[in-house]
């Protein structure tokens, strides 16, 4: 068993919802960092990244005395967009992860992009929990900063909570109208059939233990093969992004397998100008990056400098010629034994 454990890759996981429904906001208070108030109009156009170690997961839920062991050694969050121009990238992000956060407001219930984000899961097959944002904003709330939501709800005034049972009856009824059976996390005995719903507030960050737990336990016990480490290289390219100092780089999402500087790639070109297809890019890796845990890949800051890195892991990649690589597409590494012309036409097929 121990051997088995050790393999274990962390699980992707990726924030959905409709727009400012406080996907962002959420991570930065995960991360304890203000990503979010750097964003143009407080809106995210990009997908980002975030490795949380399990050291951080083991101590933002340590209150709620779960036995449960973690067996992965983190987990690697994806953030998406949530205004409705982005649902590539939420496709995107969907597409990558194996497990997700469906983000609804509490004040809002459903909303548009809320049907489509969980629309693209369902597609998938992809478990997710619902995070019931912005408990705080009940009117007469009382913050219990970083508290598992089980003990906020606790402290709240009788009309708080009719208030949040009204909403949560509320919710559970929009899901019901759109095919699917959810319940509080609490209350759920049927998970699996029936999705949780955890209530969380990312501006006081009541109930944030609950849902990284509840992802985590739900990830291991559930997807066990799915997250066996495998060797075959799994890589999606998240950006094609020109840095200062470093040139154009991409930013991609190592999902199976090790990377090595040095090594040499093969991603998807396009000349977006002249609307044609450039052929496949051959090139080989000269640094690869990642920013420190707990922050956000798509934010520039400090980078750590790795020979080899593995997956699960978002990375920045830089190498010549990438001006034209293709977002959303595979990038492939040149084995001593591979082909490279098979692995050009192949990645002209995605
Ligand atoms: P997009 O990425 O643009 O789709 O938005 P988002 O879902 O990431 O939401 P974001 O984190 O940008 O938050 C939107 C707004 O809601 C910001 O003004 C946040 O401060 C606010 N907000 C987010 N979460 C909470 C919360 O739990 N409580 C309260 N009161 N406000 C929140
Ligand atoms: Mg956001
Ligand atoms: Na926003």
């Amino acid at each position: 068993e121990e051997e088995g454990e050790k393999t274990l890759r962390s699980p992707i996981c990726c924030i959905m919802g409709h727009v400012d429904t406080g996907k962002t906001k959420l991570l930065d208070c995960i991360r304890r960092t203000n990503v979010q108030e750097g964003e143009a109009g407080g809106i995210t156009q990009q997908i980002g990244a975030t490795y949380i170690p399990a050291e951080n997961i083991r101590e933002r839920t340590k209150e709620l005395k779960a036995d449960a062991k973690l067996n992965v050694p983190g987990l690697l969050v994806i953030d998406t967009p949530g205004h409705e121009s982005f649902k590539n990238l939420r496709s995107r992000g969907s597409g990558l992860c194996d497990i997700a956060i469906l983000v609804v407001d509490i004040m809002h219930g459903l909303e548009p992009q809320t049907i489509e984000s969980l629309n693209l899961l369902r597609m998938r097959n992809t478990e997710f929990i619902v995070a019931l944002n912005k408990v705080d904003k009940l009117y007469g709330w009382k913050t219990c900063r970083n508290a598992p939501i089980g003990k906020a709800m606790k402290l709240q005034s009788k009309d708080v909570q009719l208030e949040f049972e009204h909403r949560v009856t509320q919710v559970i009824t929009e899901f019901k109208e759109q095919g699917l059976n959810t319940e509080l996390y609490n209350k759920n005995k049927d998970r699996g059939e029936t999705y949780s719903i955890v209530p969380t507030s990312a501006i006081s960050g009541e109930g944030i233990p609950e849902m990284l737990l509840l992802l985590v336990q739900w990830a291991q016990k559930t997807m066990v093969e799915k997250l066996t480490y495998s060797s075959e290289i799994q890589c999606t390219v998240l950006e094609v992004k020109v840095i200062e100092g470093l040139g154009t780089t991409i930013d991609v999402v190592l999902v199976n397998g090790v990377l090595h500087e040095g090594d040499e790639i093969v991603v998807c070109g396009f000349q977006a100008s002249a609307n044609t297809l450039l052929g496949p890019i051959h090139t080989s890796i000269r640094s690869l990056l990642t920013p420190h845990p707990m922050k956000e890949l798509r934010v520039k800051g400090a980078y750590i400098h790795h020979k080899e890195i593995k997956a699960a892991q978002g990375i920045k990649i830089t190498a010549q010629n990438l001006e034209h690589a293709v977002a959303g597409t595979a990038l492939y590494v040149v084995g001593p034994d591979d082909d490279v012309e098979e692995i050009k036409e192949s990645v002209m097929d995605d």
